[in-house]
């Protein structure tokens, strides 16, 4: 799946499937085609949009959530090309013989490919296991009418600007019955349509062909999610493999953007937690009204802080037109991107105000850093729950981008000792998982005497 959310996971497996002795295929897009020579110890081929005259594929928007309809026309068109790649790998007699197929679970029309060719798929999922189990749900969710409010949303997840404006009504601060975690308003901001809803139906489809691949590998774990994980092992009957990845291999040399360093210095010299990190991944993009909260929010906060703005993430402006001139002063830095987790382990870093995507939510935790969250769609508002409500790593900003709710969050999460004691905890036992006998380590272990017994 052609993007750096799902880019960055799959290479960091990759990675770790060879430090353990196997060769390495990767199948990818020619659309945000990663470095390959980053990767001398891989080989790359590319499928599926190779024809730059295939209108089903040339025509597509390049930026913001436009940019994610491929994923519906990789699966409505990209079965064929897949099977006479995957015929040829399995055909060539100058290689090791393929073990298994490993794909990104929104790939989901690779499972009857590889069915039909008698080859074992692993999945990739690349969220959390508690976002998996809401999905899974979401026909649940639909047949006992939480979804009926998402005709009046202001955005579907392909033509909107990409965060979900929610109608007012009282019923929004409920909890869901079914997954008490919940309030409506979460289930509404992952932006689904109850009905004729094509990124839903790819959902569906993600869900029913992870439960017919032979495992599930999931960017997590146990540590952060042990219920999740029960209901899984009940209800899947497929072996489940849970590693954080950020934990064997950073994202660095899966970046599409150049990963600006010039703020190092600069951070080196600020005191210890001192500085507010705010990213909002690859994907996200705000109107100019919006931006301006978040700058006000960030100026009254009166903390350092370090912005990776992308270009294009104001919607209409190439890069930072819409900031006031003057207005941030000397007690920031913006850049364009960054080494995310190098930012994160840096000791000057004492918050990150994400956008909740679920690798920024797992890193951040993974570095011990409590975050301040505004999810936009899709998983993120899950992912933003979990971590204020259930973990307690984070505070929510449930209503939007207002400057004053910002400014208060951001000062609360800096001196609050309390949930950033709970970070460091889960940060620790990441690293005990690590050590043999932990849940990670088994995590790899097992994996690689099943993908070997395959
Ligand atoms: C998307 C979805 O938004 C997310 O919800 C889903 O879980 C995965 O796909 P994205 O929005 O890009 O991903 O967010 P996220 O999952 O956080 O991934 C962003 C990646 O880019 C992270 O690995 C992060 O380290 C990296 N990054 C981000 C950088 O390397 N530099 C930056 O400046 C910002």
């Amino acid at each position: 799946m052609p993007y750096q959310g799902h880019i960055n996971p799959m290479l960091q497996l990759a990675n770790i499937l060879y430090s353990k002795g196997f060769n390495i295929t990767i199948f990818h897009t020619n659309f945000n085609k990663p470095k390959t020579s980053n990767y001398p110890h891989f080989t790359f081929r590319f499928i599926i949009d190779n024809d730059p005259n295939d209108q089903r594929y040339s025509d597509l928007p390049l930026q913001g959530m436009g940019a994610f309809s491929r994923i519906i026309f990789f699966n409505r068109y990209g079965a064929d090309q897949l099977h006479n790649q995957l015929e040829l790998e399995l055909s060539r007699k100058d290689e090791p013989p393929v073990s298994c197929l490993i794909t990104d679970a929104l790939w989901h029309v690779a499972q009857p490919v590889a069915d039909s060719l008698s080859l074992p798929r692993l999945v990739l999922r690349t969220s959390s296991l508690f976002c998996f189990l809401t999905y899974a749900s979401l026909p649940l969710l639909g047949d006992r009418g939480y979804l009926d409010l998402s005709e009046n949303t202001s955005a579907s997840l392909l033509d909107g600007l990409g965060y979900v404006d929610l109608p007012h009504n009282t019923h929004l601060e409920e909890q869901v019955v079914e997954f008490p975690t919940l309030k409506l308003k979460d289930i509404l901001k992952m932006g689904y349509k109850k009905e004729n809803d094509a990124i839903g139906e790819v959902i569906g489809n993600m869900v029913k062909q992870t439960k017919a691949s032979s495992g599930i590998i999931w960017n997590s774990s146990k540590e952060l999610e042990e219920p999740e994980l029960e209901t899984i092992l009940r209800d899947i009957p497929v072996p489940s493999f849970l590693i954080p990845f950020a934990k064997h291999f950073t994202t660095s040399s899966s970046s599409l953007l150049k990963q600006d360093r010039t703020f190092f210095p600069w951070l080196d010299q600020q005191p210890p937690n001192s500085v507010v990190y705010v990213s909002y991944g690859s994907v996200a993009q705000m109107d100019k009204k919006h931006f301006l909260e978040m700058v006000h929010g960030l100026v009254d906060s009166k903390q350092s802080f370090l912005w990776v703005v992308r270009p294009g993430f104001v919607d209409g402006s190439t890069w930072l037109e819409a900031l006031p001139d003057g207005l941030m002063g000397e007690r920031g830095r913006i850049v364009k991107w960054a080494p995310q987790q190098e930012v994160l382990a840096h000791k000057a870093v004492g918050a990150f105000w994400t956008h909740s995507g679920w690798n920024s939510t797992f890193e951040s935790v993974c570095e011990g850093v409590p975050m301040i969250c505004s999810p936009f769609w899709g998983d993120q508002p899950l992912n933003a729950r979990y971590m204020s409500d259930v973990l307690k790593v984070g505070v929510y900003l449930e209503n939007g981008w207002k400057r004053q709710e910002i400014a208060n969050a951001i000062r609360r999460v800096m001196v609050d000792e309390e949930i950033r004691e709970r970070v460091k905890m889960l940060k620790q036992k990441l690293d005990v998982s690590l050590i043999k006998g932990g849940s990670s380590y088994e995590s790899v272990e097992s994996l690689v005497a099943y993908i070997s017994s395959l």
